[in-house]
């Protein structure tokens, strides 16, 4: 193959180590992206996410003629929710008008973003159709959901797993061509456009209903005194049938708590209520006010108030391990917080711009009752530290020991235990 080229709309947590794979690979990069300040720093070869070095060579040039110079097109960019929830399609149209006006015979798309089923054929391929080139005889679209988890060590771009749909035949081979080229394992061709754009939904949409179903059981245990961690093991002992998840103080990130939104709104669209899917959302969004709910308990239980508190709130993140905050139940956690007239401190040493402390030191001279919000791994060296000023603990992500804090002489509550 000679030197194909390939330009990323969207160098974020997904389009960036998809440019730089296909980089890896041979292929010659162009990176579009609409924030100058990443792609100065792309530019200088700087990863925006990390600030390393970027080892892999990509093209920042003019959108136009990155496009036209290009043999295939990726569309990595947000698709998040507005204020109501709705679906906001603003950056994926302006992603695809920007290609409409320099697409070319022969391109092949594709369409990465998380859709629900009917995006790519309703709202995506007419306004190709306007420039006058035809879908599947002109150009080729194709939709191939990204299912890359930040922070994952074990799966990455390259090892996890694919599904591809396309409009035609011809556009799915070729897309099939492409990414077997880039990724080590298998990709599963869809029988349709709509299949590949539900799938994703699907798997984000499973994460949101199971986590909403062990939220639930972890407020009823905590009612009824039972030790959910314990139950969840227990009920894994089983070898089939049963798959853990696990509660916390909320679900945050740019797909799970935002993806179930678009399948629920195409359905209501098309005349069917998701109800299943709401209540999922709701019970998930419920979990930060119920973490805030059991610390004002037990500050209760000792006879004191929240709005005296010093609450230290460990996490910004809305996961271990990595700095992405959209979403993050941390957030909503610190504003409530305010809002009741605590004293917050919040420490998060991969988020150092919403840290008011450089280390837990420092952060527990100021605390006497903490919620983790996010499971740092940095976070679990609390358990050695001295703890005397801490008079409560909630473990928004049953993270730490339960027993190691409680002989500290320091009030445990985790969520569900
Ligand atoms: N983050 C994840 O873990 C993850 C995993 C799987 C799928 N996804 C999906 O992938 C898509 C991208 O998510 P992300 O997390 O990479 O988002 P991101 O915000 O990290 O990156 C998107 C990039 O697109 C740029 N952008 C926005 N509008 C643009 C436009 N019109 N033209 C050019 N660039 C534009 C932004 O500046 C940003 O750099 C979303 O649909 C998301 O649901 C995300």
């Amino acid at each position: 193959m000679g030197q194909k080229r390939i330009a990323v709309v969207g160098l974020g947590y997904v389009g960036l180590p998809l440019a730089r794979l296909a980089a890896k690979k041979g292929y010659q990069v162009y990176g579009i992206d609409n924030n100058k300040n990443k792609l100065e720093k792309v530019k200088k070869s700087i990863d925006p996410i990390t600030n390393q070095t970027l080892k892999e060579k990509i093209i920042i040039t003019e959108p136009a003629k990155a496009i036209s110079l290009s043999d295939i097109i990726i569309v990595c960019v947000p698709t998040p929710v507005n204020e109501k929830c709705m679906p906001d399609f603003r950056p994926l149209i302006s992603a695809v008008k920007l290609i409409s006006e320099n697409l070319k015979k022969g391109h092949l798309i594709v369409i990465e973003s998380t859709v629900n089923p009917g995006v790519c054929e309703e709202v995506v391929k007419p306004i190709w159709e306007k420039s006058g080139l035809k879908a599947e005889k002109d150009f080729y679209l194709v939709h191939c959901p990204e299912r890359i988890n930040p922070g994952d060590e074990k799966w990455d771009v390259e090892n996890i797993p694919r599904v591809i749909g396309g409009l035609s035949r011809e556009g799915l081979e070729k897309a099939f061509e492409f990414y077997s080229s880039i990724i080590n394992a298998k990709i599963t061709k869809m029988s349709s456009i709509k299949a590949a754009e539900a799938v994703k939904i699907t798997e984000n949409a499973f994460r949101d209903v199971n986590i909403a179903f062990v939220n639930e059981l972890a407020k009823s245990f905590d009612n009824l005194g039972i030790d959910i961690l314990e139950v969840i093991e227990g009920a894994a002992t089983k070898p089939f049938a049963f798959l853990p998840h696990y509660p916390g103080c909320g679900v945050g990130g740019h797909c799970i708590p935002v993806d179930p939104y678009y399948l629920i709104e195409e359905a209501k669209s098309k005349g069917f209520d998701h109800k299943f899917l709401r209540l999922a959302r709701e019970i998930n969004d419920s979990m930060p006010d119920y973490a805030v709910e059991l610390l004002i308990n037990e500050i209760d239980k000792i006879g004191e108030k929240i709005k005296y508190a010093k609450v230290g709130v460990l996490g910004v993140a809305y996961k271990g391990g990595i700095s992405d905050i959209r979403e993050s139940p941390a957030i909503k956690i610190i504003s409530k917080l305010k809002n009741l007239g605590a004293s917050v401190t919040v420490y998060d040493p991969h988020v150092p711009e919403r840290s008011d402390v450089k280390n837990l030191g420092e952060f527990l001279q100021k605390c006497e009752y903490i919620l983790l919000a996010t499971n740092h791994l940095e976070f679990k060296s609390i358990e050695n530290l001295d703890l005397q000023n801490v008079k409560v603990i909630i473990d928004g992500r049953n993270f730490l020991d339960k027993e190691r804090i409680i002989k500290k002489g320091v009030i445990y509550k985790g969520i569900g235990r």
